[in-house]
């Protein structure tokens, strides 16, 4: 148990997460940040003194506190909506950003257009963060999620093995139940990777999916796993498409506790991870993800995997979309 773990953003998926910090007993305190609800500072002051004492941070955590006694749970919460709930967080996880909507006409938003308006967000988490708990270790989740976890590092400057992103735990996550759907087996069966960017080009990595340690390709044709390959990349938007109000985010949530767990229980479990890759799979100066450990000191060692040539290539192309969305964030941070 860790004595103090900080939640930014009081969304969809931070409100998963601050529940699940409760029924796992995963700290002692909980510090929870979100803005909302906004006072307009042109807004009549009757209007502007009722918004400051709204909280959504607040209202979320008082539910959970009230239901405490219930589940046997003695954590503390402390909420704000500027940063300082976060003081002395040894891990903090933000979920701080706008997700993906549907629009009228059925289509969303790509990751990478949320650029702009997360970026902009994504600077006052980090400045936040350096404020409050500088020592923390840092699992972003705000999309375009390698482009955000390159610009808080750009901003903080902290260890490497402090920052990271959540993707490709979420992503594995699909890949696996996929698999296990179509060839009819349990989920706890499967296991797969994948790595590379959280979008479109993201790689499915079939040369180290196994059904209980056999290959899949036993289990199922080479055309079903390219669909299923297609599905995995898409799934994110399949989520949108049906919400219609927002982005996945319970197992989203899930996904980023499975790596807090192996932080804070120190399992040294083997994760993909959104990581800073310093020649590592041929990418340098990059955050993208790969497998590594994950530990108590928080990225404990970067695995390489002996990749077909094809998954290489497939990578290569991934590292390259992420460069170009990091090169569009160095530049447009200047801006904001
Ligand atoms: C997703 O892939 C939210 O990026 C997240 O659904």
């Amino acid at each position: 148990m860790l004595n103090k773990i900080g939640i930014i953003g009081g969304g969809a998926i931070g409100g998963v997460l601050v529940q699940e910090c409760a029924v796992r007993k995963l700290a002692r305190n909980v510090g929870f940040v979100d803005p909302a609800p906004f006072v307009d500072p042109n807004a009549p002051a009757d209007k502007q003194a009722v918004a400051n004492k709204q909280s959504i941070a607040g209202g979320k955590a008082l539910d959970i506190r009230e239901g405490l006694p219930i589940i046997n749970s003695d954590i503390n919460f402390v909420t704000s909506k500027d940063y300082s709930a976060l003081k002395g967080a040894e891990l903090v996880i933000s979920t701080a950003g706008v997700p993906r909507k549907a629009r009228p006409d059925g289509t969303f938003p790509t990751r990478e257009e949320l650029l702009k308006t997360n970026l902009s967000i994504s600077k006052s988490v980090a400045y936040g963060i350096k404020e409050y708990c500088p020592d923390a270790i840092i699992i972003n989740v705000a999309n375009p999620l390698d482009a955000i976890v390159f610009t808080l590092d750009e901003i903080l400057k902290p260890s490497k093995k402090k920052i990271m992103g959540m993707a490709g735990a979420l992503d594995s996550t699909r890949y696996r139940y996929f698999v296990a759907e179509a060839a009819n087996v349990s989920v706890d069966n499967v296991s797969a990777m994948v790595l590379g960017g959280h979008g479109p080009t993201m790689v499915p990595i079939r040369s180290s999916c196994r059904l209980a340690g056999i290959p899949v390709e036993k289990f199922l044709p080479s055309e079903k796993l390219d669909a299923i390959e297609k599905r995995t990349r898409d799934a994110g938007g399949e989520v949108v498409g049906l919400l219609g109000v927002g982005s996945a985010f319970v197992s989203t949530a899930w996904a980023v506790l499975e790596m807090a767990e192996a932080i804070i229980y120190d399992k040294r479990k083997i994760i993909p991870t959104c990581v800073y890759l310093d020649g590592q799979y041929g990418v340098n100066g990059l955050f993208v993800g790969v497998p590594v450990i994950l530990g108590k000191n928080g990225i404990e060692e970067i695995i390489e995997l002996d990749l077909t040539p094809a998954e290489k290539v497939l990578l290569a192309k991934s590292a390259e979309a992420v460069r170009e969305t990091c090169e569009e964030a160095h530049t447009m941070l200047k801006s904001l």
